[in-house]
């Protein structure tokens, strides 16, 4: 064990607080740790000036940790802490070349993620967008019986593009609506976890089965620009896809074109590629409903967020195993 990993386990434990956390979350670091805030829109330049031997960052999706990053970290730095489950803004071979601990946040955050699934699923169903706009505009002149018809979630068909916890979490929630759930995984599911769900080895045949999708699987060379044109052109027309994972998995031009020339109904989207950038031409689509990246914005989640970080420090501290260690 090197002087600064030992450092990192036995001596101060001094944490480098890269992004802005809810209040309660960040007195709990500062509780447990010695800590420093970022105060500087540059928090790696700031780290990599400041005194003191920091043994751990905590960060977030706005301070992606790629290889020259990686690369430049004080050799002090032993922990990689990120306030997501997912780790696509990590470069995760070159945090393991370091020798690096990297931890994530899975499981206090599914049930949100999988609520705003459902959000989602109803908003773009049910034509959100334009009721919200109707009324906000003072447009709404008395009911009609045409008057925004959507389409109801009980009895259709779900399908699910990662089977993976908050998969699974959206089809309980999924099948309490009274939906049928089709998923597509690298590999089925053994039955106590499939509940009965239809597997489909490729998203090709999942899509056409289908009349919700929704993507819950990371982003990765395998997923990125899974929802392409070619894709969209199998969807049957009254599709309605949902995106809580990544926008990556999205090629924008295919889903707009998809959208505006109604071969599929709607869609509901949490995730951009290029976030906060969103494509311009969503905003002029009636058919989607779009939320700022919030799948996880409770405070139940966020607490959770916060506590599975410090309990996966102070483990890795004393030598026990981190059940959310990702390398
Ligand atoms: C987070 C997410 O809100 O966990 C993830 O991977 O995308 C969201 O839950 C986001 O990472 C910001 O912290």
């Amino acid at each position: 064990m090197g002087r600064d990993e030992k450092m990192a386990r036995t001596g101060d434990f001094a944490l480098f607080v890269a992004s802005r956390f809810i209040e309660p979350v960040e007195r709990a670091f500062s509780e447990a740790f010695v800590t420093r805030f970022a105060e500087s829109r540059d928090p790696i330049a700031e780290l990599r000036e400041a005194a003191g031997d920091f043994a751990g960052i905590a960060f977030s999706l706005d301070v992606p940790m790629r290889r020259p990053v990686i690369e430049s970290l004080p050799a002090s730095v032993r922990v990689l802490a990120t306030y997501s489950v997912g780790t696509d803004h990590i470069d995760l071979e070159a945090a393991r070349e370091r020798g690096l601990a990297v931890f994530n946040t899975p499981g206090v955050l599914a049930d949100s993620v999988a609520e705003n699934a459902i959000f989602l699923m109803l908003g773009a169903a049910r034509r959100a967008t334009e009721a919200i706009e109707l009324l906000r505009q003072r447009a709404w002149h008395g009911w009609h019986p045409g008057q925004l018809v959507g389409r109801q979630m009980s009895g259709s068909t779900l399908g699910i593009l990662g089977m993976g916890d908050i998969g699974r979490r959206i089809a309980a929630r999924a099948r309490s609506f009274g939906m049928q759930i089709h998923y597509c995984n690298r590999r089925p599911l053994p039955p106590e976890l499939a509940q009965g769900a239809e597997y489909h080895p490729s998203i090709e045949t999942l899509v056409a089965e289908v009349d919700f999708l929704v993507l819950a699987c990371p982003a990765t060379d395998a997923t990125r620009g899974i929802v392409n044109a070619d894709l969209l052109a199998r969807a049957r027309p009254e599709l309605v896809l949902v995106n809580i994972a990544r926008g990556d998995l999205v090629v924008d031009r295919a889903l707009i074109d998809a959208l505006q020339s109604g071969r599929i109904q709607a869609a509901g989207l949490d995730v951009f590629a290029g976030e906060p950038a969103v494509h311009p031409d969503y905003f002029d689509l009636k058919n989607v409903f779009m939320l700022p990246h919030v799948g996880s914005a409770t405070v139940e989640a966020r607490l959770g967020m916060g506590r599975i970080l410090i309990d996966a420090i102070q483990h890795w501290r004393r030598g026990e195993p981190v059940t959310n260690r990702v390398c």
